[in-house]
């Protein structure tokens, strides 16, 4: 197969980019290892920074997330007795809009099937060869075990940090950072009434909480864990009972309504950077070149951020022959992954007790300051709500 731009992976952030080209004419072809439903069934954030729904928007794709998502306003952030609401619009003049990844999964799916788009999924062995040459190409083998070879200008990674595109990169060619963190996060999805209008973050001795949700019948829920934990040590029952507590069940009135439990699944936590986001002819995008612990919901958002920049980057390169954009893609894409790295670790950092009772006070007096200081409200709100892209 000859094409422009071979993409590795089709969640989020392989699905813009073939969209985004797509519309400028540029054409591509998706390779994805997992089965088309899979990949829009895997539970993923919620969050959309307002930057992201602006570009959506811009290129055809917000029909459904304005007349199923929430737009909220802000986030509720709390420890035991105190619950203050953080009203992005009117400290940074930026909302965020509530939409499952699965839905923007299912809606850039459709978005290519219309568009004629090739995507071949249930593939194995992807590889990608001869990079830093002006040939590169990709073998896999096909769902129906094929042998089959893309032959494109430039591969795109968006195949996350265990997908073939990193690995491919030698260490000689990049530098990377890492930081683990030593808890997790227990993730259910329930079919219960949300039991708050907003988010909550919730700091509690016991471990850090969040309430979230995915529609006026669905909740999404937190629970901090430690990584070695055993869902089997969870049953429902104990699960809404660490919630109810770690939420404030009793304050002021409040309190939180537990219901079926249909999904159960525990999150690791973990910062990861890897630069440049190119190599040869390869570039990469999203989870593939960075990864941010779940904190502040920025990992889908700094996916489509990359993207934005890598779509004008590769038409301009591939149409014009044209490579200033390309050159200045990895230092401008790091640039916001930064951002989005600090910001994670910080909400990270300050929200989940890790035993030492020095760090306790510090995330106590951390809360505090965020919530009666504008101006460090400001930054949280600025960062979580998500600057403009290319910023
Ligand atoms: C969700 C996840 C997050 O990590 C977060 O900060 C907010 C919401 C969610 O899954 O809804």
């Amino acid at each position: 197969m000859r094409t422009e731009v071979a993409i590795v992976g089709a969640g989020p952030a392989g699905l813009l980019l073939s969209h985004l080209l797509g519309r400028e004419g540029v054409d591509s072809v998706v390779v994805e290892t997992r089965s088309r439903e899979y990949v829009e069934a895997r539970i993923r954030a919620g969050i959309l920074e307002s930057s992201t729904v602006g570009l959506l928007d811009e290129v055809g794709l917000g029909d459904r997330l304005h007349r199923e998502g929430q737009q909220h306003r802000g986030i509720y952030l709390q420890w035991p007795g105190e619950r203050h609401h953080l009203d992005f619009v009117e400290l940074a003049g930026r909302s965020v809009w509530l939409y499952g990844q699965t839905e923007l999964t299912k809606d850039l799916g459709l978005a290519r099937d219309a568009a004629g788009q090739h995507i071949r999924y249930g593939v194995r062995d992807t590889r990608l060869h001869d990079l830093t040459t002006g040939h590169p190409y990709v073998t896999f083998t096909d769902a129906d075990g094929g042998a089959a070879r893309i032959d494109p200008n430039v591969v795109v990674g968006c195949d996350g940090s265990f997908g073939p595109s990193r690995a491919a990169v030698p260490d000689a060619g990049k530098q990377t950072w890492e930081r683990t963190y030593p808890y997790a996060w227990l993730g259910i999805l329930a079919t219960v009434a949300p039991s708050t209008d907003e988010l909550i973050y919730a700091w509690h001795p016991e471990g850090f909480a969040l309430h979230s949700m995915r529609s006026a019948s669905v909740s999404r829920l937190y629970l901090q864990v430690d990584p070695d934990t055993d869902l089997d040590e969870w049953p429902d029952e104990r699960i809404w009972d660490a919630l109810a507590r770690r939420l404030g069940a009793g304050l002021e009135g409040w309190d939180l309504t537990p219901g079926p439990i249909t999904e159960k699944s525990v999150l690791p936590m973990r910062s990861f950077v890897m630069a440049p986001m190119r190599y040869g002819r390869l570039f990469l995008a999203g989870d593939a070149a960075h990864i941010v612990p779940p904190t502040g919901a920025k990992g889908l958002n700094l996916a489509v951020a990359d993207v934005a920049l890598l779509a004008p980057a590769l038409v301009a390169l591939v149409q014009k022959n044209d490579g200033r954009l390309a050159e200045a893609y990895s230092e401008a894409a790091l640039r916001r992954v930064w951002r989005s790295t600090h910001f994670s670790w910080w909400m990270t950092t300050m929200l989940h007790p890790n035993g030492d009772p020095f760090d306790t006070q510090l995330q106590r007096s951390q809360l505090r300051w965020v919530t009666s200081s504008r101006a460090a409200a400001t930054g949280l709100a600025e960062n979580y709500a998500g600057l403009p892209i290319g910023c």
